[in-house]
């Protein structure tokens, strides 16, 4: 099982226990901004599910955010499986409760997992897709080195495509 650590942060694999809390963050509106809303009880189960076969199967998945000092679990931040424009693509997604954003936590935690993308699992490129008015997204994006590509639509929303390369990651690997 794969455990990621910074100096605030555990990454850690999401558990079927986490349900609960899990579903409190994805109802809440602010949490779930720039997505298509608010997930019900039943639909964060079944979201977590997918999420722990994913871990299961070996294939890149979302980490739990867990402050190291308190153990509270924030959000998440780790890999999405998507299709863009027809193609297959890993995206490193993140959420957090909004008492915790401006911190730099989503950075803190998004630089790890490019870092473990390249360094351990050697994916050969990982996307960050954001809406264009999604300021903060777009901020931790750039701070962890993610290059704009181009505007597409996905999910009938206009999106930015922020993508990066292996070797421009390695390269970026630790800044
Ligand atoms: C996006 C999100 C994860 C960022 O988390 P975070 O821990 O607050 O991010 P950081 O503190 O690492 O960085 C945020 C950056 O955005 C900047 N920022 C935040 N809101 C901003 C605004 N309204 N206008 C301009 N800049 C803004 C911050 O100043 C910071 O940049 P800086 O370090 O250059 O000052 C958090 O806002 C969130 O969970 N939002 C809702 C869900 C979401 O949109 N997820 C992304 C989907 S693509």
């Amino acid at each position: 099982m794969v455990i990621l650590e910074t100096a605030r942060l555990t990454l850690r694999p999401f558990r079927e226990e986490d349900v609960d809390l899990l579903a409190e963050l994805m109802a809440n509106p602010d949490f779930m901004r720039f997505s298509l809303g608010p997930k019900t009880r039943e639909q964060t189960a079944a979201f977590l599910e997918n999420v722990i076969d994913w871990h299961r199967t070996g294939s890149p998945s979302l980490f739990a955010v867990v402050i190291r000092s308190d153990h509270v679990l924030v959000g998440y931040c780790g890999f999405l499986h998507q299709e863009v424009d027809g193609e297959k693509e890993i995206e490193i997604g993140y959420r957090l409760h909004p008492d915790y954003w401006n911190r730099g936590i989503a950075t803190e935690a998004a630089r790890k997992v490019r870092d473990h993308a390249f360094g351990d699992l050697k994916l050969p490129r990982v996307i960050s897709l954001i809406h264009p008015d999604n300021v903060a997204s777009r901020r931790v994006s750039e701070k962890i080195g993610m290059l704009f590509e181009r505007q597409t639509v996905f999910k009938g929303f206009p999106t930015l495509v922020f993508a990066l390369r292996r070797e421009q990651g390695l390269a970026k690997r630790g800044a």
